[in-house]
């Protein structure tokens, strides 16, 4: 490689490894990912998942001794007339007999109403009820068309693995809950969590290209730093003379 064609290397591997940051400020990429999410009320999660559908979040930190599992559930792109809705399900994977935190923002007051409901069947009313297990400050946001269900959950202990769902739907006249549709990511919303490790094995695996890009730019990236940078380090300090690579280089 002559030392004008290192310099161009160098200077792609640069663009490619800015690229990502260059391009994010102006894209959703940011605010898709959970682990770049920070709270406003200052709130902090050990591990967070993005889910596959419905431009959904959850961050939650687990105590497996006591089962306290404190949860954010985040959904982005919502508007304030919606509710959401997350759960666990302890006895499939369906929604009936989910234990679930709903909320949405009343329409004349603004104030958000956050509150629980144990699903029964397939067309529940989400009236509010108790669950089965306890659950501890109980509380809601809206801001920038993100909602946002906070709660303190206390989970029979040492369980490490649990079906979840989420959801939304419209509100309707009067602040009552419309039903969410019935097709597409809908009727996808639901995956198991592992509480332990964060990882999520959704229904569908809808992240499988992302992470393979993901991959694929890291693996470039440690390329370009590792071997190419060091180069066009060695090359733009010294002459091509006293650099070994360039001397087999053009002896070949
Ligand atoms: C919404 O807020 C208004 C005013 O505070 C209240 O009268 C009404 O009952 C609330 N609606 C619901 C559905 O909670
Ligand atoms: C929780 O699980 C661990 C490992 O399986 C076990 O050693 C421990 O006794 C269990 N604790 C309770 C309270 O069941």
């Amino acid at each position: 490689m002559s030392l004008s064609s290192r310099t161009v290397v160098v200077v792609l591997c640069f663009l490619f490894v800015l690229a990502p940051y260059l391009t994010r400020a102006t894209t959703d990429e940011l605010q898709a990912r959970c682990d770049s999410h920070s709270f406003n009320n200052g709130k902090h999660f050990r591990s967070c998942v993005d889910l596959p559908v419905l431009d959904s979040f959850l961050h939650f930190s687990y105590v497996r001794e006591t089962g306290v599992l404190e949860v954010a559930y985040r959904h982005i792109n919502v508007d304030s007339s919606s509710w959401i809705a997350w759960g666990i399900n302890p006895t499939s994977k369906g929604m009936s007999g989910a234990k679930t935190l709903l909320a949405y923002r009343n329409s004349t007051s603004g104030v958000m109403r956050v509150y629980t409901s144990s699903i029964k069947g397939y067309s529940p009313t989400l009236q509010e009820g108790p669950l089965s297990f306890r659950v501890l400050q109980l509380s809601g946001e809206y801001l920038n068309g993100e909602m946002t269900i906070f709660a303190t959950i206390v989970l029979p202990s040492n369980i490490t693995v649990v079906n979840h769902l989420w959801q939304d739907g419209p509100l309707k006249e009067g602040d009552r809950l419309g039903m969410h549709a019935m097709s597409g990511d809908h009727l996808k919303s639901t995956a198991t969590l592992d509480l332990l490790s964060g990882q999520v094995t959704a229904s569908k695996a809808a992240n499988d290209n992302m992470l393979l890009v993901k991959k694929i730019h890291g693996l470039v990236n440690a390329v370009c730093w590792g071997i190419f940078m060091p180069i066009g380090v060695i090359a733009a300090r010294f002459s091509t003379d006293t650099c070994p690579q360039s001397k087999t280089g053009q002896g070949a």
